[in-house]
């Protein structure tokens, strides 16, 4: 694990070595050369600083996912994320990481309406995060819209599949690609996105044999979730991989046991206050020499 000095006039926290250089986009693109992908990408999600410090040094990729609308806000879908939202946690996340390629998702209503309206939103998001990617959901509709975006100057990563913003013409969370017509069409929309620009593709939610299909056909590198071992990186939204959460998506593998670790130590704590055995010595100031 990476040792942090702190600076105590601004509590910024450095790394100990100092990385030598951040992911870029064109390094990222450029992992994945005639098709294939010597060394997968990692990908994971960060809403703060303190645990975009804690990944960085183990991810190529930190996205500033909007399921933080469900994991940090309580909300029920990311329908309701706005774009002052994202923009809050990805400063914290960039200020917490010196590694990763740190990209932010635009939220639903910030992007579809035009590419003017996208590329205004877009840049708005680079400018007050200093984050140097972002990422949009959809597929065909959205191709323009890329196209326009990555000609100025905005690294775009795309995401087809399961697009959980579209959640409510969807009809629910379930696994795409299970008949012909749809796998055609998740097909059309990852080759769209391709073309337009993205540098990569987050494939989320399909059939296996559709996600390692796309993966050999498609330029640039695919990040799955719910997707292929095949795909060339994957990502998981952090809080599910170490077990925040009673209830995870079937794709998610759990790594670790949060949710019950932090429970007994809120219990543990509670006992020792309620039986005045915290603050102890150490945590109380005394006199010097009493
Ligand atoms: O919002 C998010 O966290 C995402 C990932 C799950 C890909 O889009």
């Amino acid at each position: 694990m990476s040792t942090f000095t702190i600076d105590t006039a601004t509590s910024r926290a450095t790394p100990t070595p100092v990385p030598g250089k951040r992911m870029t986009a064109p390094s990222l693109r450029a992992r994945k050369v005639d098709g294939k992908t010597e060394q997968p990408i990692v990908a994971l999600t960060a809403y703060t600083m303190r645990m975009a410090q804690l990944l960085d040094e183990h991810c190529d990729l930190l996205l500033v996912g909007d399921s933080l609308g469900q994991v940090i806000y309580g909300l029920p879908s990311t329908i309701p994320v706005t774009l002052d939202m994202m923009i809050a946690h990805g400063a914290a996340v960039v200020r917490g990481s010196w590694h990763a390629l740190v990209a932010v998702d635009m939220p639903f209503g910030s992007y579809e309406g035009s590419p003017e309206q996208a590329f205004a939103n877009c840049s708005r998001v680079m400018k007050e995060t200093g984050c140097a990617a972002i990422k949009l959901e959809g597929g065909e509709a959205m191709a323009p819209t890329i196209r326009f975006l990555t000609e100025r100057g905005i690294p775009v990563i795309g995401h087809v599949g399961l697009t959980p913003q579209a959640v409510n013409a969807l009809g629910g969370y379930g696994a795409r690609g299970k008949n012909q017509a749809d796998a055609k069409k998740i097909e059309r929309d990852a080759s769209a996105v391709a073309t337009a620009g993205a540098f990569s593709i987050v494939v989320e939610g399909v059939l296996e044999d559709l996600a390692t299909r796309i993966t050999r056909n498609v330029e640039p590198p695919v990040i799955g979730i719910g997707a292929s071992a095949e795909c060339d990186g994957q990502i998981l939204v952090t809080d599910d991989m170490l077990g925040v959460f009673e209830r995870t998506p079937r794709f998610v593998k759990r790594y670790d046991n949060l949710a019950e670790q932090i429970s007994i130590a809120a219990k543990t704590y509670a006992d020792e206050v309620r039986a005045r055995a915290f603050p102890s010595a150490d945590q109380t100031y005394r006199p010097k020499g009493s």
